[in-house]
């Protein structure tokens, strides 16, 4: 697949199958993580790799309390607000159990942290569709990034205490018939183009 197919048959897969992803294809997934341009080239990014299921379920459990807490306010995010009802309903999983999650942490004092890990989680994305995994991103634990339980839990795992996550993304093999990741190519309501010749 060249690389403008991948980049524009990227699409977001929340159905897995468990099976692991092979760590050959992290490795390249990773790689164009932390190819992806930074900031004054920082380089500061940090992808945390959880593939250990009791620590993605612990990840969950954090998640689903810390949501289960929260009060829905009115100009709530939409997506949040459904967090929020579907923790308080119990069983809520933010992270469609893949069998892999990276989150990408950076410098919470550095003013291009969320872009550059955005970049990066891009790249990994669309590495991703190029490798037929499927892949979404996942926003809740940049949403719960102060919670001091998932911080914990976040430096247990190697985070250091300057860092925090301003992004994630799943990634693991599509539960369709084929095997493959759905590329049909999204439907544009939006992304203005304005051209000045
Ligand atoms: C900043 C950002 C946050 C997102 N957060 C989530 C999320 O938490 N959970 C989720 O299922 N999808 C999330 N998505 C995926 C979007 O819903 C998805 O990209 C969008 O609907 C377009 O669909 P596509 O990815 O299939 O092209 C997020 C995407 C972005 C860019």
């Amino acid at each position: 697949m060249d690389a403008l197919e991948a980049i524009i048959t990227r699409r977001s897969t929340r159905n897995y199958k468990p099976d692991p992803v092979e760590s050959e294809k992290i490795e390249k997934v990773l790689e164009a993580g932390r190819q992806a341009p930074s900031g004054g080239n920082n380089q500061t990014s940090h992808f945390l790799v959880i593939r250990n299921r009791d620590v993605l379920d612990r990840l969950i459990a954090l998640t689903e309390k810390a949501f289960a807490g929260m009060e829905i306010t009115e100009n709530m995010y939409a997506s949040m607000k459904y967090s929020v009802t579907a923790a308080k309903k119990g069983g809520y999983v933010f992270c469609y159990n893949a069998p892999l999650l990276i989150a990408v942490a950076n410098r919470k004092d550095y003013g291009n942290n969320i872009a550059d890990c955005a970049c990066a989680l891009e790249n990994m994305m669309v590495a991703a569709n190029a490798l037929d995994l499927g892949s979404c991103w996942i926003n809740q634990l940049k949403w719960l990034n102060e919670e001091p339980e998932i911080l914990e839990c976040l430096y247990s795992l190697g985070m250091k205490e300057t860092e925090r996550v301003y992004g994630a993304v799943i990634i693991g093999y599509p539960e369709t018939e084929n095997g493959l990741p759905n590329r049909n190519l999204m439907k544009l309501k939006g992304n203005e183009v304005t051209w000045i010749d």
